[in-house]
């Protein structure tokens, strides 16, 4: 869509920065704001060799309410905005939940009263499979009740789609649609962007790859003992580059008129359960690295098995995930090939 301006906060995150260049294949024109906080300010170059484009940029907390009604008032023809600014480590949020309460929520609502001071229609936020905790019924649907949050990063989650709700009821001017992510793994085909960790990683495909390439001993594998096939816990990984194309799907839809209500709700996932075991085995056939792993006990929080029904989204909002799970993996390590190689060079000329 030509001359169609979007904000994607948190846009140069790992999530952010896919949907940035999705949404600049398509046309749009995109201004990000990030504090830096979880990412490197060097992501705008990979997003511009990859679109041949640069995003606005614009560096602060969106938590400053004075800053982001300044930020407003300049960019006056936002047709919509796409919030990935968030904290997300779910251990990290136990231990400090006011920072994750703090942040997660004061942001949503400080962008939700700009929108309604300068008009902007359109609003897409990312959620989370974790609202369902474990759900009595599998494959998951939107409509399956909110579990009692396990952490208080969780909790934001649900909060957040709560405030959304009453936000659009009280201003009919807006919509929004939620889009509850499964677990998003790999990078963009090109490997010049793609997810970052800082520090040890807690999720399962950046701690395989950097075990792979050497900065980790070996992988802990958590829990045998669930009741899957084959011990090991089952999640429902979706590509990173599929789970972005769904935003620009979400924004289209906004602007064509379609939606069906003023929230709307989807899961982003592929249908599809894999258990770690089968994670690390696809990862080793689709690279050819062999990976050393060690059985140990079940991470405290974590749920036996959770995958998503699609119907709705590939139905309603006309998005399926294509990408399959070993192309999706190879592309985790290329990305990881890359960070290291940039790094060693880096080294190197100083
Ligand atoms: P990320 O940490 O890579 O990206 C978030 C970005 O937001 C970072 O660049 C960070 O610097 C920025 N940010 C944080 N607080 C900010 C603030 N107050 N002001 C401005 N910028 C701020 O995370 P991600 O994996 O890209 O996740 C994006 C969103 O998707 C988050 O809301 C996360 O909770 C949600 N989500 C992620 C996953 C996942 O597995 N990655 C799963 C479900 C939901
Ligand atoms: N796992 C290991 N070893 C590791 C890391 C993870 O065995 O070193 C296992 C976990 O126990 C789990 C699976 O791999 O069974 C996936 O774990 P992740 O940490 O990658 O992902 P989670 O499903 O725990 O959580 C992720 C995000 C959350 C989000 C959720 C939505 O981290 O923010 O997906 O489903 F809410």
């Amino acid at each position: 869509m030509k001359n169609r301006l979007v904000l994607v906060t948190g846009g140069t995150g790992y999530i952010g920065s896919h949907t940035a260049v999705e949404l600049m294949n398509e046309g749009f024109d995109v201004v990000i704001v990030d504090n830096l906080s979880n990412s490197e300010k060097s992501v705008l170059d990979g997003i511009t060799a990859i679109t041949g484009r640069r995003a606005f940029f614009e560096q602060f907390d969106i938590c400053d309410k004075e800053r982001l009604r300044d930020f407003f008032k300049v960019y006056k023809k936002l047709d919509a905005i796409i919030h990935f600014a968030a904290y997300k480590a779910v251990g990290e949020s136990v231990e400090k939940p006011l920072m994750y309460y703090q942040n997660n929520l004061t942001t949503l609502m400080n962008l939700f009263e700009g929108m309604v001071e300068f008009k902007v229609p359109y609003f897409v936020f990312s959620s989370s499979a974790t609202v369902y905790g474990q759900p009595d019924i599998l494959p998951v649907t939107e409509r399956a009740p909110f579990k009692p949050a396990d952490s208080p990063y969780g909790n934001t989650k649900q909060i957040a789609e709560e405030i959304m709700r009453d936000a659009v009821n009280a201003n009919k001017d807006l919509h929004a649609i939620s889009l509850r992510y499964f677990n998003p793994i790999g990078a963009h085909p090109s490997a010049l962007i793609g997810e970052l960790p800082r520090g040890v990683p807690n999720n399962l495909v950046p701690f395989i790859t950097q075990t792979a390439i050497g900065i980790r001993d070996e992988l802990k594998v958590f829990g045998d003992d669930y009741n899957t096939p084959d011990g090991t816990a089952i999640r429902d990984y979706i590509n990173v580059v599929d789970l972005a194309k769904a935003h620009v799907v979400s924004i289209q839809r906004m602007i064509e008129g379609k939606s069906k209500s003023n929230l709307e709700i989807f899961n982003l996932g592929t249908g599809k359960g894999s258990s770690v075991m089968e994670i690390v085995n696809a990862f080793e056939k689709s690279t050819g690295e062999k990976l050393k792993f060690k059985i140990v006990g079940r991470r405290a929080g974590d749920v036996e098995s959770v995958y998503a029904d699609t119907k709705y989204a590939n139905e309603e909002l006309g998005w399926k995930a294509k990408v399959d799970l070993e192309e999706t993996l190879l592309s985790a390590w290329n990305w990881e090939k890359y960070v290291r190689n940039k790094k060693r060079s880096r080294l190197k000329t100083n």
